[in-house]
């Protein structure tokens, strides 16, 4: 939620900058701005502007007065409204009363109406709604010539997340830079450079050096020209990404990109991790821990949007082959619930990003009360790995879209390799071991061959279906979560759809009143083991009159008689149907969206992490 950038140096500030701002554009994207310190003119000039990157860009292309935007130190930000509309006056970066102080925040700030009503009654004058502009102010009041000094006493009244970068006329050779609970890395120079780019991601500051520092909670750090970096010392680590992993490649929109990139996805999770000939799943992350997880007799899951749906599949697997009794939570649920953990449970969170919210909350609750926390999450370096006790990487690299889609697929097969490592430890045994790791490796290869064929059908599938506003998506067992997430692409990428996900067995219990010829029913109904309570469950909906698009397994004939449409995917084992039926409902939401005019890849109101709650 909301990219930052901080830069100081002598180069084309606006230039760099912007660069970065772009790749941050993921994270919010409703306005832009920035504020950067004139020497010659000794004040800092602001510019922001409600729209994208783009807008403020032209802007300052068009505008007479570029040269008073060059100068260092410089500070950037794309905006995810949380507090106030979206405006120019709300957009960030925000300013004290003398506008001598500017700060760009990603976060929120609990307490900021009681700290707002203080800071007015000491006369301080509000500019926006945001509850941001309260540390501009924060700041103004504890500033007595020392930026950084004012920055600390400032953040020791905040509640709630933040990661800020504050710069200020009176102390002016240097960024302040502080956070608490949101993520900020800082670019360290390859040379002597004395060039510094912080921001919000690594995916910002990978094209200007690899060699980074990922800022930890409650640190304040000042990063300045002069030859200085006050940091705690510690040694910076090196990217593991390349700037080029940020490009589309020639496909129109990374959503697509990255739909197609699922097999490469599943081939890289899968790397280096599996022993056919015994049957076994080898996790480099969990080899410290592997005598304790012996002992596990039960996990908690959590997870947020996407990543919930993949831990219910998990469930699903290591119920049915690991043996052990698992519990599926969205993170913002179980943060709030009473759940009765002992010695013998572990918590397992998985996420993409390692930064959402609510998935961070439930974890550091959770390892408060002792309890061992793993993770699956894509970003390295991210608050998540380095706050749980093991975990598994995807190793996929890069996930631009806001959809989460080759994230979905790779944590899936993760989980795949998360059972056959328990249950291996549990009695799984090496016939059906060696059975489980076949299949998986065939799995990209099946992949490639779906969405090779099957892509052009399925745009058509969308332009038949363009015109419909409403879908309901049905599977059971392992299928079910894939109905959920199914929904969740579809209103997601394609708004203003209504799209929603039941399991299967629900539909007479409610949905089912729905059905009529105006209103789509989308089957996940591979030849698995509740495939014939599925077919029963179309018919239900055939009667009446209800289009019906079904997800198959190929050479099913039979599904033809009910289903208007079909659309057929490779034969896998039942646990990893869940990895080939999702393809087609990805590519479907894609299609629809972009038939729909939506923007696929920044989906309005949305943000790729949601690092507030
Ligand atoms: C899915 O398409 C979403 N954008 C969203 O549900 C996402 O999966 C969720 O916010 C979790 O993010 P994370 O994996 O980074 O924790």
């Amino acid at each position: 939620m909301c990219g930052i950038v901080g830069y100081i140096g002598k180069q084309d500030n606006i230039k760099i900058g912007l660069t970065a701002l772009k790749r941050l554009e993921y994270r919010g994207y409703d306005s832009a701005g920035f504020a950067v310190f004139n020497e010659e003119k000794n004040k800092i000039f602001c510019l922001k502007r409600t729209g994208r990157v783009d807008v403020l860009e032209n802007e300052i292309k068009n505008s007479n007065f570029s040269s008073d935007l060059t100068g260092s130190p410089s500070i950037f930000h794309t905006r995810w409204a949380t507090h106030g509309q979206v405006s120019d006056a709300n957009a960030h970066p925000h300013s004290d009363c003398q506008e001598n102080i500017f700060l760009a925040h990603n976060g929120i700030i609990e307490n900021y109406k009681e700290l707002k009503e203080i800071l007015e009654k000491e006369g301080h004058k509000f500019k926006s709604e945001t509850d941001t502009e309260v540390i501009a102010h924060l700041i103004e009041k504890n500033f007595k010539g020392n930026l950084e000094i004012a920055v600390r006493k400032a953040v020791k009244n905040l509640k709630g997340a933040y990661a800020l970068v504050v710069i200020s006329r009176d102390d002016p050779k240097k960024i302040v830079a502080a956070r608490l609970s949101s993520p900020l890395v800082i670019g360290i120079p390859e040379d002597n450079s004395n060039e510094y780019l912080i921001a919000s991601d690594q995916t910002a500051i990978v094209p200007f050096t690899k060699k980074i520092i990922n800022l930890e909670d409650n640190e304040v750090v000042v990063i300045g020209q002069d030859n200085f970096l006050i940091i705690k010392e510690r040694e910076p680590e090196r990217l593991e990404i390349d700037a080029d992993d940020i490009q589309k490649d020639g496909y129109p929109h990374f959503m697509l990109k990255e739909i197609m990139e699922s097999p490469e996805a599943v081939d890289n999770s899968i790397k280096g991790r599996l022993i056919p000939e015994e049957g076994l799943a080898m996790l480099g992350g969990l080899q410290d821990i592997e005598k304790e997880l012996r002992k596990i007799k039960r996990l908690n899951i959590v997870g947020c949007g996407t990543a919930s749906y993949a831990a219910m599949v998990g469930r699903y697997m290591l119920e049915e082959y690991a043996g052990i009794p698992t519990e599926v939570d969205i993170s913002s649920e179980f943060r709030y619930r009473k759940p009765i953990l002992d010695e013998a449970t572990a918590l397992l969170c998985i996420s993409q990003s390692g930064e959402t919210a609510d998935t961070l909350a439930a974890l550091r609750e959770i390892k408060r009360r002792g309890t061992m926390t793993l993770g699956i999450v894509n970003v390295p370096g991210s608050t998540m790995t380095r706050e749980t006790d093991a975990g598994i990487y995807n190793h996929i690299g890069p996930e631009i879209g806001v959809a989460a889609t080759k994230s979905f697929v790779s944590q899936l097969v993760i989980l795949a390799l998360f059972t056959l490592f328990l249950g291996r430890q549990r009695g799984l045994s090496l016939v059906k071991g060696q059975r489980i790791v076949q299949d998986i490796q065939g799995l990209s290869g099946k992949m490639r061959e779906f969405l090779g064929k099957q892509n052009g059908s399925i745009k058509e599938l969308a332009e038949k279906y363009s015109k419909f506003n409403n879908f309901i998506y049905l599977g059971r067992k392992y299928n079910y979560p894939i109905a959920l997430e199914g929904a969740l692409k579809l209103k997601e990428i394609a708004y203003p759809i209504h799209a929603e996900g039941f399991a299967s067995g629900e539909m007479k219990h409610g949905p089912l009143a729905l059905a009529d010829p105006n209103f789509p029913f989308v089957f996940i109904a591979p030849q698995d083991s509740v495939y014939e309570k599925n077919l029963s469950n179309m018919e239900e909906v055939k009667a009446r009159k209800a289009p019906i698009i079904a997800i198959a397994t190929e050479g099913d004939e039979r599904i033809r008689e009910l289903a208007d449409d079909v659309i057929y995917i490779p034969k896998t084992s039942e646990m990893l149907t869940p990895i080939l039926s999702v393809l087609p409902l990805q590519l479907f939401a894609y299609h629809m969206g972009v038939l729909r005019g939506c923007d696929v890849d920044k989906p309005r109101n949305l943000a790729k992490s949601v690092t507030v709650e």
